[in-house]
């Protein structure tokens, strides 16, 4: 069981070359309350893998990654894999990091050998980028490399006990992956540069902000890099725009909010949905005001979790 992160500082465009190395360094804060559970279990039926999300999702993608774990990891015999999670999936709560972070973690329970950091989080970051960085808890770094310090906690969870809420809009037209998303900005966006070098300010100030519990420091820093994250996507040919009218409203709702005194800030990932951070004191006042914006239809409720776990071991019948 794995749970789903939020980008403080995004990570928007790979590096070219081999290994899908991300082109910046990001950091997210994994979140308790949205949890993807990996069941899988060898199977001694069949000759290929089987796999299934539940509910339906792109089950081409997560065969081959089940292939490419078992070539990793050392597995000699099929899997059977079955991967849900508590939230909508494919609605731009990165539920492909909590799932392929889940399956990561419970197919490293059947390696022969115990499996580095590194090598998971490589393997994690085929399924999806941002995957690697939910195999960890807390406030946590991801940066180029294939070393076992690319990705990495910088705070804990009990550290800093912020209120992450989550505000679903109606669905809209489908969002384009981050995967082409990310590489139609890096190749035609002509502001990419200019969002790699204020990503590198946006990080610094991030980590000085949860070094020191500071909303004030951390609340401005993370909306400017969600914003400049969509800028350059914008810029894009042809251009990425994924918010709906209500992620805007939503927008406008947090400032005001700011406006009216409460200290509440936004971000957004590749979809039209609006991810708020704020006291846990405020967090009451916060989902009423959400929640009265029209096109939102629900707010999901988390704070700062912890890494994967392992729910039950593979029995030990299994060939190891
Ligand atoms: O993990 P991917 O490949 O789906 O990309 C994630 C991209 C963003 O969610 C927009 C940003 C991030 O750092 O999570």
């Amino acid at each position: 069981m794995a749970r789903a992160n939020v980008a403080l500082v995004k990570y928007w465009g790979k590096a070219a070359g081999p290994g899908r190395q991300p082109s910046n360094t990001s950091l997210s804060v994994t979140l308790d309350g949205l949890l993807s559970a990996a069941r899988v279990e060898a199977w001694r039926e069949g000759a290929a893998d089987r796999a299934a999300w539940v509910p339906p999702g792109p089950v081409a993608d997560l065969r081959r990654f089940v292939e490419l774990g078992r070539r990793r990891l050392g597995i000699t015999y099929p899997l059977d894999v079955q991967v849900t999670s508590n939230f909508p999936v494919a609605a731009g709560l990165a539920s492909s990091a909590s799932a392929y972070a889940a399956l990561t973690t419970a197919m490293a329970a059947f390696a022969p050998e115990p499996p580095s950091t590194s090598l998971l989080a490589v393997l994690a970051r085929h399924g999806s980028g941002s995957a690697c960085r939910s195999l960890l808890g807390g406030f946590v770094q991801w940066r180029p490399g294939d070393d076992d310090g690319a990705v990495t906690q910088i705070a804990p969870p009990e550290h800093w006990p912020l209120t992450i809420l989550a505000a679903l809009t109606e669905t809209g037209p489908k969002r384009v992956p981050s995967r082409e998303g990310m590489r139609r900005t890096a190749t035609t966006s002509p502001f990419f540069d200019a969002w790699l070098a204020a990503g590198r300010t946006d990080l610094s100030v991030v980590r000085e902000a949860v070094a020191s519990r500071d909303l004030s420091l951390l609340g401005p820093a993370i909306e400017r890099n969600a914003l400049r994250m969509h800028a350059t996507a914008l810029g894009a040919d042809p251009p990425l725009l994924y918010w709906e009218p209500a992620t805007v409203s939503a927008m406008r709702a947090v400032w005001r909010l700011r406006e009216a005194g409460v200290p509440a800030f936004f971000t957004i990932d590749a979809g039209p949905q609006v991810k708020v951070l704020c006291e846990p004191g405020d967090a009451d006042r916060v989902t009423t005001a959400l929640t009265a914006v029209p096109g939102v239809v629900r707010v999901l409720r988390s704070r700062p979790g912890d890494g994967p776990r392992i729910l039950s071991e593979p029995p030990l019948w299994v060939p190891r």
